[in-house]
C-alpha cells in the first residue's frame, strides 16, 4: 500500500476511539481526518484498507471494534459542574492524563460543548446534583457503560441565588450573619452541602466497585474555621454565612466521610482552588482559571495522597499545601 497525502478514517458504525498515534503512523499519512465521534468502552481490534484510495489523496480505512469487558485498568472519573470554570480545567487535565472523564453538567448542551472542546476521553453527562432523578440517571449510565468509578470530583457549587450581575462586595454584604436571607442560605447549602453528599452516597457503590477509588471535594479556604478565627488572615472579612459557612459545613461532612471510609478502598480529600476569576464571584477573583485550578488538578491527579487532608494553594496554606480545618 502506498502512502497517501491525506486519509479520511471512515467508521460508520463504531468509532475511532482506541486508535493510537503509533497505529496511525503505521499508515504513513501526514494528515488524518477522523470523522466519527469517540465512543467509550471499545477498542480497535483490526483495521484494513477498503478499496477506495483515490488518487493518493483520500483513503478510507475501516475499523472493527470489540467492547472492552470487565477490565478496570481504565481510570474512570466524574467531575460535577465540569462545563465551565475550575471543573472544566480539572476534567481537561484528567482527560489529558488518560482518564475517561464524564463531564457532569446540569445543562446538557453546555456539557456536550465542553466535552467536544476537551475531545478525546471526555463524555458529557447530564447531572443536576440537586435533582434526584438526574442523579439516578447519571449513576445508571456510568454503571451501564463502565461498571465502576475510580474518581468522583465534587466540584459543582454556587455562591448565591439570583444575584447575577451584582459585585462580590454587594453579594457578601447581603450574606452577613446579621441579615442573610435564610431562604437563600438553605438553597446554597442545599447545593454545596446536602446535594454534594447525596450525590456521593449514590455513587459509593460504583466507587466501591473500582480497585482503588478517590473522592475529591472542591471546597474553599474560606471554609477553614482556623484561618477565619485568625485576626491576621486577609480574607476573613469574606467569611459569610451563605457561602463561606457552607464550605465549613462541607468540610465537616466530608471529614466525617473520610473517617468512616478509612479502612476501605476509597480515599476522601478536600481541596481549595485559588481566588479564581469565575462566574461564582462575578469574575472578580485574582487568579486566572488556569492558575486557580492548579491545586485542585494536582490533588485530582495524585493517587498517593493520604486520605482526609485539606489542601490549597501556597498563599493560604502551610507545609505541603495543607490548610488547617
Ligand atoms: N472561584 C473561586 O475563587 C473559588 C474559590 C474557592 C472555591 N471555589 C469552588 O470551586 C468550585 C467551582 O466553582 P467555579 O469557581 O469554577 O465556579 P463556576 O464557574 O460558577 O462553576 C460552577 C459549576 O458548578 C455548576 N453547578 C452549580 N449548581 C449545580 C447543580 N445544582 N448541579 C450541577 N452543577 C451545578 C455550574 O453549572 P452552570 O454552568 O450550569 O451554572 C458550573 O458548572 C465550587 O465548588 C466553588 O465553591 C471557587
Amino acid at each position: 500500500m502506498e502512502a497517501c497525502d491525506e486519509v479520511v478514517i471512515y467508521s460508520p458504525t463504531e468509532s475511532t476511539y482506541g486508535i493510537s498515534n503509533s497505529q496511525l503512523s503505521m499508515f504513513n499519512f501526514p494528515l488524518a481526518i477522523i470523522l466519527s465521534l469517540p465512543r467509550f468502552g471499545y477498542t480497535m481490534a483490526e483495521y484494513g484498507y477498503s478499496d477506495c484510495c483515490f488518487n493518493k489523496e483520500f483513503c478510507c480505512i475501516t475499523f472493527k471494534y470489540y467492547k472492552i469487558m470487565g477490565t478496570k485498568e481504565t481510570k474512570v472519573a466524574l467531575v460535577t459542574g465540569a462545563n465551565t470554570g475550575i471543573g472544566f480545567q480539572i476534567a481537561k487535565a484528567l482527560a489529558e492524563n488518560n482518564y475517561v472523564v464524564y463531564i457532569g453538567s446540569r445543562d446538557s448542551a453546555k456539557g456536550e460543548k465542553a466535552a467536544l472542546e476537551i475531545g478525546r476521553n471526555a463524555r458529557a453527562l447530564q447531572l443536576d446534583i440537586t435533582d434526584s432523578l438526574s442523579v439516578e440517571a447519571a449513576v445508571a449510565q456510568i454503571q451501564k457503560e463502565q461498571g465502576y468509578l475510580s474518581l468522583l470530583v465534587n466540584n459543582a457549587g454556587i455562591s448565591n441565588i439570583g444575584k447575577n450581575g451584582q459585585s462580590m462586595e454587594e453579594i457578601l454584604n447581603s450574606q452577613r450573619a446579621s441579615k442573610a436571607s435564610i431562604k437563600e442560605m438553605k438553597a446554597v447549602w442545599n447545593t454545596n452541602v446536602f446535594s454534594t453528599l447525596a450525590v456521593t452516597q449514590r455513587f459509593l457503590p460504583l466507587l466501591r466497585s473500582a480497585d482503588n477509588a478517590r473522592i475529591v471535594v472542591v471546597s474553599s479556604a474560606l471554609g477553614s474555621m482556623t484561618l477565619n478565627a485568625d485576626v491576621t488572615h486577609p480574607y476573613r472579612a469574606h467569611f459569610d454565612v451563605v457561602y463561606g459557612a457552607s464550605k465549613a459545613a462541607l468540610n465537616a461532612v466530608f471529614l466525617s466521610l473520610a473517617i468512616e471510609l478509612e479502612q476501605t478502598n476509597i480515599k476522601v480529600n478536600m481541596v481549595s482552588p485559588g481566588f479564581t476569576a469565575t462566574a461564582l464571584n462575578n469574575f472578580q477573583g485574582t487568579d486566572t482559571v488556569e492558575e486557580g485550578s492548579r491545586e485542585p488538578i494536582r490533588v485530582a491527579l495524585s493517587e498517593d495522597l493520604p486520605s482526609g487532608i485539606f489542601t490549597g494553594p501556597g498563599d493560604f496554606s502551610q507545609r505541603q499545601n495543607v490548610i488547617p480545618w
